[in-house]
This record gives structure tokens, C-alpha cells and sequence, in this order.
């Protein structure tokens, strides 16, 4: 799961070198420390989680660019909304939960904490090291004086312990080379695969899946609940076929479209019909989703998701596989998504009403599109399912909006 993450993260620009660097950089502090150097690892890279998260009515992740870099960091608090989101993301999933902590305090100067707390050590590590990064963004770098000298400044932000050792490690070539080849986009995976080898149950995929399909699903108000409505049709589908395939294309749903965290969000909005190059950029989300999830697939439920736009006949991509060459489960993958994306709006068109769609696939299934008889199990399903009143997002923000009221009472004088 962690390198799945992992893999999510390096699509992103900028975003996703800053959050392995920091992990990298975390990682090598903490062992210089005698600390958890897998686990500060951890909470480098999902630092800034809480950037993606979508809060209210500000989709904040959109074409990132570097200037989030500054604008997070000089607003000179040391609790800020991101943290809070990203603490929060981390508390639902039961084997990040010790996480949560750190991510809440990762801005926090070393005067608000208490040395003696190993998560507040950890928090000041992800601290020092996101500063690093920094200005390895804003900079070029070649020598050690280049990012001591603007640390000297803020040196009273850190345990003694902390920024005595981040030195030493700086000081290594070997550190400074393999931070400058991740802000270059190569990840030297062989150096980090140990700390990505993470392992974690099902349940904690469950959850982290509805995280992310909440992320990639506000990307748009015209994609919002896809995922989560996708996983649940597909979910009853499969299930009556066998009990177990219900939690199979459940989390399939759930990571189906996770390559649109590359898709630019004026695509996903834009009024008018694409244009055949913004066609295929479209289109390629599939290929992205293939790369993130290329870690997990091994599992059953890697080929419904990213066969998802398959066709019977072959007229589907990227694979344009046919038939045969094709499970169950991938054609109910692929007549969910297709039901799922026609009740929903689009910028270009209105929702089809549930009869509308129902005829309009039947059509498709008579061109030999999608088969036969799953289209007579979603019949079966739709029966006694409403699919548009089907929604996760907002008891999402809710709890979200539940949890960060609870902090900023608890962190009240900090934020004042
Ligand atoms: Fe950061
Ligand atoms: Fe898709
Ligand atoms: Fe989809």
C-alpha cells in the first residue's frame, strides 16, 4: 500500500518530489538518530497528504506548482489546515493511524513540543527536512553551505539533536546526490524499496481506497462519488456471483480511476466536447491508473480495475483485448463504470435518467460491446438500487469537518 502511494506520488509534479525527498531525507535523520528510519519514512512521504485533500469548497490540488511550497510554509502558524487533513487522512487508516500525530505537528517549532515524545521528534524531523526540500526546489544546490546557511536562521525551530544530525547527513555527498537525482525525477527505487515494502491487510487498502477515489472524485463536481458509486454497483454484481468477488471489484471500483489524479481538472470540467487531443489525454488516466496500481498485481482485483475500458469486441483500450482474453469480473467493471458515468452529469450534457441509460446500454450490448448476461445482473441489481442517491463525500466531510473543530479547540493557543 505504501508503495502504491508511492507510486501516486511520483505522477504528481513537484508534489511527489518534494514528499519522497522529505521521506528519503526523513528517513536518513531518524537513523542517524538511532530512530524507526521505515517510519519516518512514512511520515515524510505522506507529509503533505493533507495538500490533496479537498476541503469545503477549495479543490486545492489542481496543477500544482512550486508555489505551494512557499505558501504553506511562510503563513508563519504552526498549525496549518493542511496538517490537520493530512492527520486526519492518516487516523482512518488503522496501520498509518500512528502517523496521525506527527503529520498534525510537522509545522510545529520545537518550542511547542516535548522532546522526550518520540512522535514529537519524529514531527521535528519531517520539519527540517521539509525545509530542506524546499530549498532544494527554490535552489540549485551543489554544495552543503548552500542549505546551511538559510537553516541557520531558523535553527531555533529544532531539537538540538535533530538539527546537529541533519548536518552530519547533509555533509554526506551521498545524501545531497540522491536528493538532488529525486528532485530530477529518478528515484533510485533499489535505495528505497526496503522502506516501501510495508506490509498491510486488506481493510487497511478498504480504507485508504475511499480516501483516495474521495480525493480523486472531488477533482470535479461532475466526477464526484464515481468511484465510491462504481465500487458499490460492481460490488453487488459481483457478489451474486460469489461472495467474496463483491470485495474484489469493491476495491477495484474504488482504484479504478486513481489515474486521474493526472488528468488536468479544466479537462474534466470543460463545457464543450473535447477536442481529439484532450480525447486522448483523457484516455490516458487508464494508463496512469496501470502504472499506480502495477504494484498490487498480484492481487485479484488489479485486472478488473484497469481493464475498465475494455470492450467485448475489441474496440476498447488500452489493451484492446477482446472477449475471451477477459474475466467476469473485468466485464462487470466495465458495464458499471460505463452505467455509473451515464446517470451522472457532464459538462456537456445532462444526466441520462436511469431508463435512458438502461436503453442506451442495451443498444451497446447489441453491437457485442458489453455481455449479455451481466448486463441482465445489472438489471437485476438496479431493480432495488438507487445509484445516484449513492454518496460517501459528504459524511466524509463531515467527519472531517468534525475532527478539524476538535483540533483547533485543543491547539486553540497555537493557532491564535
Ligand atoms: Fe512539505
Ligand atoms: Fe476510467
Ligand atoms: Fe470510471
Amino acid at each position: 500500500m505504501v508503495k502504491l502511494f508511492f507510486n501516486l506520488l511520483k505522477t504528481i509534479p513537484v508534489f511527489g518530489p518534494h514528499s519522497i525527498q522529505v521521506a528519503f531525507l526523513a528517513s536518513q535523520i531518524a537513523k542517524e538518530l538511532s530512530l524507526d528510519e521505515a517510519f519516518a519514512f512514512q511520515a515524510g512521504l505522506f507529509h503533505d497528504i493533507g495538500i490533496l485533500v479537498p476541503s469545503e469548497e477549495s479543490f486545492l490540488f489542481d496543477d500544482i506548482d512550486s508555489s505551494f511550497l512557499l505558501m504553506k510554509d511562510f503563513s508563519g502558524k504552526p498549525l496549518h489546515l493542511h496538517s490537520i487533513l493530512g492527520s486526519f487522512v492518516m487516523g482512518s487508516v488503522p496501520r498509518l493511524k500512528p502517523l496521525s500525530n506527527v503529520l498534525l505537528k510537522h509545522h510545529f517549532p520545537a518550542y511547542f513540543l516535548d522532546e522526550k515524545e518520540k512522535i514529537d521528534v519524529y514531527a521535528n524531523i519531517v520539519f527540517l527536512a521539509d525545509q530542506v526540500s524546499k530549498y532544494y526546489f527554490l535552489e540549485e544546490i551543489t554544495f552543503a553551505e548552500e542549505i546551511f546557511l538559510p537553516l541557520e536562521d531558523i535553527k531555533s525551530f529544532f531539537f538540538e539533536n535533530v538539527y546537529k544530525c541533519t548536518r552530519t547527513v547533509l555533509e554526506r555527498e551521498h545524501t545531497r546526490w540522491v536528493l538532488e537525482d529525486i528532485k530530477n525525477g529518478v528515484f533510485n527505487e533499489e535505495l528505497l524499496e526496503e522502506y516501501l515494502k510495508i506490509p498491510s491487510s486488506r481493510d487497511d487498502l478498504i480504507q485508504m481506497g475511499k480516501l483516495v477515489s474521495f480525493i480523486i472524485d472531488s477533482k470535479s463536481k461532475f466526477t464526484a462519488e464515481h468511484s465510491w458509486r462504481v465500487a458499490i454497483l460492481s460490488q453487488k454484481l459481483g457478489s451474486m456471483l460469489r461472495r467474496d468477488h463483491g470485495e474484489t471489484l469493491f476495491i477495484a471500483g474504488l482504484f479504478h480511476d486513481v489515474g486521474k489524479i493526472s488528468v488536468r481538472y479544466h479537462l474534466l470540467e470543460k463545457p464543450e466536447k473535447l477536442n481529439n487531443e484532450e480525447y486522448e489525454e483523457m484516455k490516458k488516466h487508464i494508463h496512469f491508473s496501470y502504472r499506480i496500481l502495477l504494484s498490487e498485481r498480484d492481487k485479484d482485483w488489479f485486472l478488473p480495475a484497469v481493464r475498465h475500458h475494455e470492450r467485448l469486441d475489441g474496440s476498447g483500450y488500452p489493451f484492446r483485448l477482446k472477449g475471451d482474453a477477459m474475466s467476469t469480473l473485468d466485464k462487470i467493471m466495465q458495464i458499471c463504470d460505463t452505467f455509473c458515468a451515464m446517470v451522472e452529469q457532464r459538462p456537456y450534457r445532462s444526466p441520462y435518467t436511469r431508463e435512458e441509460a438502461i436503453k442506451k446500454l442495451e443498444e451497446q450490448v447489441m453491437q457485442g460491446k458489453y455481455d449479455k448476461e451481466v448486463f441482465g445482473m445489472l438489471l437485476e441489481v438496479l431493480k432495488d438500487l438507487d445509484v445516484k442517491s449513492l454518496e460517501i463525500g459528504e459524511t466524509l466531510r463531515k467527519q472531517l469537518r468534525e475532527f478539524t473543530n476538535e483540533v483547533l479547540n485543543r491547539y486553540a493557543p497555537l493557532v491564535r
